[in-house]
């Protein structure tokens, strides 16, 4: 399985100058423990780690310290994450047909999440990561008063993995450009193609780090498996 990681963001909500992906969670940087889950994954096979070319000396050393063993790429990352992503398809290799995209930011997924993503893009053609939503969801208008509540039982929150054939992201993602379509995740380019994505049950903790607070409880999680 070929893995894309996207890396290139600033990290404005963490509120630091520079990428939050460097920002250290228990002594390693933030991207570290992304790319040790994935070390772990026993179906990944290449990492392209999607970053802005600042980065790069660091991004190396980061895996030369951690002893990254699979094959990897550095690829330059644009303005947006959708422009990031879309550069990374531009430069996997011809042979990957099928991809995992994963944010550098989500470090608490497990190798496991990672190889039941890949075992499950045998079977569908795109699939996400996402866990039921817990709280009530409030749709609030421009004022800030409630437009609506929809249904909790329908209500998912998208994670990453998220994974897909390349040929068909690829189509998307172009269309998305001719489109000026834009979107957050890779997910929804598929939904506006008219495409099924399946869900697959995420992992609660596996958050995305966004602000402080996330660090904090990251941390937290991550000392709980150190053995
Ligand atoms: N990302 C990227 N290229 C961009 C923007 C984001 O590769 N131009 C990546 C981030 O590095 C992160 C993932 O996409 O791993 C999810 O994005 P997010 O959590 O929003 O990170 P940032 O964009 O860095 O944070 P913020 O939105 O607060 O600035
Ligand atoms: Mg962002």
């Amino acid at each position: 399985m070929h893995l894309l990681i996207p890396a290139a963001g600033s990290g404005k909500r963490m509120g630091v100058t520079g990428n939050k992906l460097l920002l250290e969670i228990l002594g390693m940087p933030i991207i570290s423990w992304t790319l040790k889950a994935a070390q772990k994954s026993v179906s990944i096979e290449w990492v392209g780690i999607i970053g802005q070319k600042c980065d790069f000396p660091r991004f190396e050393n980061i895996l030369l310290s951690i002893g990254f063993s699979k094959k990897w790429q550095l690829i330059e990352g644009g303005e947006t994450r959708q422009e990031s992503v879309y550069q990374g398809l531009k430069s996997l290799p011809n042979s990957a047909k099928l991809v995992l995209i994963h944010d550098g930011a989500r470090c608490l997924a497990t190798p496991s999440l990672f190889d039941q993503c890949s075992d499950s893009l045998l079977v569908y053609s795109a699939l996400i990561a996402a866990i039921a939503v817990k709280d009530t969801i409030k749709i609030v208008d421009a004022e800030r008063y409630i437009a609506d509540t929809p249904n909790r039982e329908q209500l998912w929150a998208a994670q990453t993995p998220q994974g897909f054939s390349v040929d068909l992201l690829k189509e998307c993602h172009a269309k998305a450009i001719a489109l000026g379509w834009e979107v957050t995740d890779d997910a929804a380019l598929f939904e506006r193609c008219q495409l099924p994505v399946k869900i697959i049950e995420g992992e609660e903790t596996n958050l995305k780090i966004t602000t402080p607070v996330d660090l904090a409880i990251a941390e937290y999680i991550l000392a709980q498996r150190i053995d």
